[in-house]
């Protein structure tokens, strides 16, 4: 019988094309847990389903959840490992999409295009009311990366060519990572206290939550902008609402919130030093198709019998037949 992959959400269709070649019955869920499905299925792609221990031990023949993106915050990676399920994502995707859609962020508040923008896309522009908007030159000004992986690196290579002084903080980066143009800093307050721009880039899970918090904001320039593009939880939102009203940093730029999606009245969606996207930030047809290519691969590579190209874990009771990375 062929195997059963569940897409919690439909995934596309290269991933489809890829699967059902290789032998497999696809089966799309509408964005809602369905208990039936997940009981029988093999093979899971998660979408933005959240999976924890409860729902994951309803899974009884359930071999490996493939994750479209890298993070994997809504998936309990321990308990997948304890019940014998490979858990992977696809960690190569999304990282020039995010990279450049941080690069847009920055530029944007650097050169305060919400407001400037907003007064003259008008029937009536007001010109002169635009021009009292001055903007910030980036030559010679510092920008710190929280979370030097793939994102981070990116960044710092695509502001280097805007002579900028760039400093990264991650605990966990090997040294080999930071490039010539890049100063390892070893402290959060150090890479606050000396950013014109900090950009966070730290992987969005359990141990990142509120890695900049009050104390964090505390310490940057009051002429400072904060860009997050990695995920809501990692900067205490109430915080960063309460510096930018209290004027004590210069404005932020977000693509990611606490809770999403975004409804009804939010502090930081109207302010004018504030700009802010959907979390779209990976939402190119390019990502899109990688995201699909790797997570079919990984699927694949599992019922080969072989280790997913992008397994995070090494789930009890499964055997290996390339073990390369341990
Ligand atoms: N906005 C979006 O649409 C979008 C899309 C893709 C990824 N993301 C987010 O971006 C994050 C980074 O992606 P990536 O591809 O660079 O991942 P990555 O795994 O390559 O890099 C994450 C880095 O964070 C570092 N890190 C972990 N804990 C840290 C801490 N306490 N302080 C500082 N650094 C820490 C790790 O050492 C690692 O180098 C993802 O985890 C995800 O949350 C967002």
């Amino acid at each position: 019988m062929n195997k059963l992959v569940y897409f919690y959400t439909p995934g596309g269709e290269l991933v489809n094309r890829l699967l059902t070649e290789a032998g497999f019955e696809i089966v799309n869920g509408n964005g809602t847990v369905d208990h039936e499905l997940l009981a029988k299925c093999d093979a899971l792609v998660p979408g933005k389903g959240v999976f924890r221990r409860d729902l994951l031990e309803e899974a009884k023949n359930l071999k490996i959840i493939s994750k479209f993106g890298v993070g994997m915050d809504r998936i309990d990676i321990d308990a997948c490992t304890e019940l014998g399920i490979w858990a992977c994502n696809t960690p190569l995707v999304n990282y020039v999409a995010v990279s450049e859609h941080t690069a847009a962020l920055l530029l944007a508040a650097a050169k305060r295009f919400l407001p400037v923008v907003s007064r003259v896309h008008r029937e009536e522009p007001d010109w002169f009311g635009a021009h009292k908007f001055t903007s910030i030159e980036l030559m010679g000004k510092t920008l710190a990366l929280i979370g030097f992986g793939h994102i981070g690196q990116r960044v710092a290579r695509l502001f280097s060519t805007f002579e900028m002084n760039i400093v990264a903080y991650d605990p966990f980066a090997d040294d080999s990572a930071f490039p010539d143009y890049v100063t390892r800093v070893h402290t959060l307050d150090e890479a606050a206290a000396c950013a014109d721009f900090v950009s966070v880039h730290a992987a969005g899970e359990k141990s990142t939550e509120h890695l900049i918090d009050a104390h964090f904001l505390s310490l940057m320039k009051p002429t400072a902008i904060l860009i997050n593009t990695t995920r809501g939880f990692v900067v205490d939102e109430e915080a960063l609402i309460k510096a930018l009203q209290e004027k004590r940093i210069a404005g932020a730029a977000l693509d990611v919130f606490n809770t999403e999606p975004v409804t009804g009245r939010n502090e930081l969606m109207c302010m004018e030093n504030v700009i802010t996207t959907p979390h779209c930030a990976a939402n190119t047809p390019e990502a899109r198709l990688r995201s699909q290519r790797d997570a079919a691969a990984n699927i694949i590579a599992c019922f080969n019998g072989e280790r997913p190209p992008f397994a995070l874990n090494n789930p009890i009771g499964v055997s290996k037949s390339d073990k390369s990375d341990e």
